[in-house]
């Protein structure tokens, strides 16, 4: 076969927040392929980098106290460990705000606007007078317009699911700042992804086989005009705004001043650019490489990000005059212990760094999610019975357990020499090497689930021959020493084959088997009969390769930090004052509340308000602050007056229609105001003094 050369890449991670083991998963699963090809010969450049761009790392550094540049370059420190860690075999990475990036995403842009696919539109949308900045739906929030629920965001409602404009809100308000947002309009560009050209070309590329037929049919759907089951109607491809106005942290339009190409334009281009970065300082020449006919281009994402990868994506490419993707591989979502679909912010469940400071093996994890992976976009569940179970007796049970019941004999019998083969063992080590083709095509299609057990079913045999011929019983008996070390020696060479099948998924494994069986790098032609090592070959001292998952571990990994309270049983969980005890918070989390005693000095009604208060409030800083309330059916003003209460005086200053709210005093209700009405305002012990903290 000739070599192929093949262009690797995983989705590029935000770099607002450490991976979590949805990205492992994503990393192990590519790795896998990739070492694979590489031990089949090929070539590949296999490169990573981080997304750095967008509005939510911008308002993340901010808060941080940094600039967008140093928050991201601290999350990139902290990437090695977790690579290494789980033997991620990337070539390269890098950023998506380098050098390379912004050349490359403002070269392409300026080949799609030459190619006529450029437009500009003004479109309104929130402002942030505060801020002064134009605001991403998700940082709007108001009052679901179907459903009423407070506290939803801009572009969609997590109550009753409703999808919006962030225009159609209830009272909305920047949750950056708190104020009413307003209504501006600005020039924005736009990828004329409706244009027929891009229609045809998508049409076609997305449906000519590359993609995995269950994302061929999904993305079909995008392309037709259509009634959805609420009315609404699908307009097939629109246009795509791919600009954002200053501030942003992003790469600047060409000769278009204040104007930053939407993260989502210049993020795929990152793949390009972190191959260029590892190709420069190669001394490659990118340009030759990506106009080679031969080169193969991969990407491994998950099934969020399909649009982007199936349609903006190729689409840019293409009308820029370059290479489209020959395949986009879409896998699903990894769950924890049968717990929701991962946050992709938070990341629950399974810390992988906490996971390799308990010593757990991370080629376990490797072999686990092998298991479970198929070619299908379907999730999968981490189960921790079910990994110790696989783990324990797959993995060291059926296949290092081979090794082990024959290399002591070897080197305390045979000088640690191999002898001569007779026939049943050559017959029995014919049948595992005749599975190589299949094994093979199974990690092409990435069918790795079945790769591993079409392995494990060959290590079943080798148990069988063991059990057969009792190497331990044949030690016993003088005269079967020429037996003994035949059936040593079938049990070393079936090992070193299944070794080289399970190399793509344990590769630190593998190389401590070179080193035991002392071979150089195995490779999958290494599975051929005229590539044993042969009648005299001295193998080194075995030493124990690979421990059991001990219970103890898996306890500890997902032991509850110490301060998270126990989630109440079923029976016990009853809701008092009507709504359930919120999740657990960290004594962290508590103190960013700043809770101050504040005297009410004046309290008056609101003209117009049938709910409000206004109140005047000292909390011992010289200045008064002004507050909203809504109270005003459970008090009068004048029963206020001189009270002193709790407020929260750290709370972001909030536009209301009747002012400004400078904070929120604590006040008791029960959870369903109906069935039980009344507010109750609270009130400090007597000889506190405004100012002083609650805590
Ligand atoms: N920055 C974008 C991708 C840009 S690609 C040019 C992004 N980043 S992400 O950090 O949110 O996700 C990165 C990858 O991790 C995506 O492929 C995503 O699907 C994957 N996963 C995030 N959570 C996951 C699980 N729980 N399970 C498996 N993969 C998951 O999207
Ligand atoms: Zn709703």
């Amino acid at each position: 076969m000739s070599q192929r050369r093949l262009f690797v890449t995983t989705a590029l991670p935000y770099a607002n927040g450490n991976f979590h083991i949805g990205h492992i998963m994503e990393y192990i699963q590519a790795d896998i392929w990739v070492r694979f090809q590489r031990m089949q010969g090929h070539a590949v450049n296999f490169v990573g980098a981080d997304d750095a761009h967008g509005a939510p790392i911008m308002i993340a550094a901010e808060k941080a106290g940094k600039t967008p540049q140093q928050f991201v370059a601290d999350i990139a420190a902290g990437r090695k460990p977790y690579l290494d860690g789980f033997h991620i075999s990337f070539d390269n990475w890098h950023s998506t705000d380098a050098p390379e990036n912004h050349q490359l995403a403002q070269q392409i842009y300026r080949d799609l606007k030459k190619a006529g696919l450029i437009s500009t539109k003004t479109i309104e949308q929130f402002f942030d007078i505060e801020k002064n900045m134009f605001l991403p739906d998700r940082f709007i929030k108001g009052q679901c317009p179907k459903c009423g629920a407070k506290d939803q965001y801009g572009d969609n409602c997590e109550v009753c699911g409703a999808v919006y404009a962030p225009t159609d809100l209830i009272n909305p308000f920047s949750a950056l700042s708190g104020v009413t947002p307003v209504l501006k309009s600005s020039e924005h560009f736009f990828f004329k992804l409706s244009d027929p050209r891009c229609v045809d070309f998508l049409e076609t590329w997305t449906q000519d086989g590359r993609l995995q037929p269950e994302v061929a049919n999904k993305v079909k759907e995008w392309f037709s005009v259509r009634e959805n089951a609420d009315g609404t109607k699908s307009e097939g491809l629109g246009d795509w705004d791919i600009s954002r106005d200053a501030p942003y942290f992003g790469i600047e339009i060409p000769d278009a001043p204040g104007k930053y190409f939407y993260v989502w334009l210049d993020a795929p281009v990152g793949y390009l650019a972190s191959l260029k970065n590892l190709l420069d300082k190669r001394g490659e020449d990118y340009e030759a490489y990506m106009a080679d006919p031969r080169l193969e281009q991969y990407h491994f994402i998950g099934k969020d990000i399909v649009t982007f990868h199936t349609l903006f994506w190729p689409a840019m490419l293409k009308f820029s005059g370059r290479k489209t993707p020959d395949k986009v591989f879409v896998h699903g979502f990894l769950t924890v212990n049968n717990g929701e679909k991962m946050s992709k912010s938070r990341g629950t469940g399974l810390d992988p760094l906490k996971y390799l400071s308990l010593g757990m093996n991370p080629e376990w994890l490797r072999y686990y999610l092998a298991a479970k992976l198929n070619a299908k976009n379907e999730d999968i569940d981490f189960n921790a019975d079910d990994f110790m179970a696989r783990v324990n007796s797959d993995l060291v049970g059926k296949y290092i357990n081979i090794a082990s019941r024959a290399a002591g004999f070897i080197a305390k019998r045979f000088a640690g020499r191999l002898g001569d083969i007779s026939a049943d063992g050559n017959a029995l080590l014919s049948v595992l090497r005749a599975q190589s083709d299949t094994i093979t095509q199974l990690y092409e299609f990435r069918e790795f689930a079945k790769a591993l057990r079409e392995v494990m079913l060959l290590a079943d045999r080798v148990n069988a021959y063991v059990d057969q011929n009792k190497p331990w019983e044949l030690a016993k008996q003088a005269a079967m020493d020429g037996r003994l070390h035949d059936v040593c020696t079938v049990c070393i060479e079936a090992f070193r084959l299944l070794t080289i099948y399970l190399k793509p998924v344990l590769p630190a494994l593998g190389a401590e088997v070179e080193h035991f069986l002392k071979t150089g790098p195995l490779c999958f032609a290494d599975a051929d009969a005229d590539a044993s090592l042969g009648s005299g070959h001295a193998i080194g001292d075995y030493k124990h390769l690979l421990q059991r998952v001990d219970i103890k571990q898996l306890d500890a990994l997902f032991e509850a930090p110490a301060q998270e309270a126990p989630a109440p049983t079923a029976i016990e969980k009853i809701a008092p004052g009507g709504e359930d005890i919120a999740p657990a918070i960290t004594i962290d989390d508590f103190s960013k509340i700043d809770l101050r005693i504040a005297k009410i000095v004046n309290c008056e009604a609101v003209e117009g308000s049938t709910k409000l208060l206004r109140l005047t409030l000292d909390v011992g800083e010289g200045a008064l602050r002004n507050v909203f309330s809504g109270i005003a059916s459970s008090y009068k003003p004048e029963d206020l007056i001189g009270k002193h209460t709790v407020m929260v005086a750290n709370l972001a200053p909030r536009k209301m229609k009747f002012g400004i709210s400078e904070g929120m005093v604590l006040a008791a209700s029960h959870g369903d105001e109906k069935a039980q009405p009344g507010i109750y305002v609270l009130e400090s012990g007597a000889g506190a003094t405004p100012g002083m903290r609650v805590r």
